[in-house]
């Protein structure tokens, strides 16, 4: 079967998953049923995509992740390495939350550092930076910056992934690009 998409041999698709072309997948990797996986996205070892996973283009997931129902990414995520999502928040073995799952988006741009943990429900923003060993318990705004347990913000991170430090008019340059941001109420916007 011609694909436009690359699964090493022992990655395993499961039936009416959608992948983009240009994307990877590498060993043992298991897509399970009904994924929409996008454009060159790249999906490293021992990956497990649960059903109706949404990812979009440019995707990039590090080994050993796990992305349960509920979870989408949005455009040019990075997952790092053993970063973990969850997606019902009171679990008991002996009760069935199937189809209860709570869901968590990651916007466009946003980064996970390696072995963070992402307590379902909380929306991570664009471009906004999970650092690692994190546990997330509450929804991060754009460009925010987020370490420790829990995880609280220390800062706002550029588009490249660079702190930004604003002045007193409340602007901010990027070192790598030079793009500006504006900070006001809180709320940090590009120029
Ligand atoms: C969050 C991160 C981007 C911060 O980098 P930075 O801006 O260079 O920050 P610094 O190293 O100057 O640290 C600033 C402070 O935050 C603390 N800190 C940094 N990263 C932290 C983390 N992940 N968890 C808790 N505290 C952290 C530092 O100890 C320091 O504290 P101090 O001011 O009390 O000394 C980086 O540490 C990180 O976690 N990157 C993710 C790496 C990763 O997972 N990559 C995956 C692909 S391989």
């Amino acid at each position: 079967m011609n694909t436009p998409f690359f699964a090493h041999p022992t990655a395993v698709i499961d039936e009416g998953c959608q992948i983009g072309e240009g994307t990877k997948i590498w060993h043992f990797s298991h897509i399970m049923p009904n994924c929409s996986i996008g454009k060159n996205c790249n999906i490293g070892q021992n990956v497990v995509i649960s059903p109706e996973v949404i990812l979009g283009n440019n995707v990039k997931i590090q080994n050993n992740v796990s992305l349960y129902t509920g979870v989408t990414c949005e455009d040019d995520v990075f997952l790092g390495p053993s970063c973990v999502f969850t997606n019902v928040v009171n679990p008991r073995s002996a009760v069935n939350r199937r189809g209860q799952y709570a869901k968590t988006i990651v916007k466009k741009g946003a980064s996970i550092g390696a072995n963070a943990t992402i307590v379902c429900g909380h929306d991570i923003g664009e471009f906004a930076f999970i650092g690692a060993g994190a546990v997330v318990t509450k929804t991060v705004p754009a460009y925010a910056l987020v370490v420790g347990n829990p995880a609280k913000q220390i800062g706002w991170m550029s588009e490249y992934g660079h702190r930004l430090q604003f002045g007193t008019n409340g602007l901010a340059t990027c070192p790598e690009s030079g793009e500006q941001y504006l900070l006001n109420s809180n709320t940090v916007t590009k120029k």
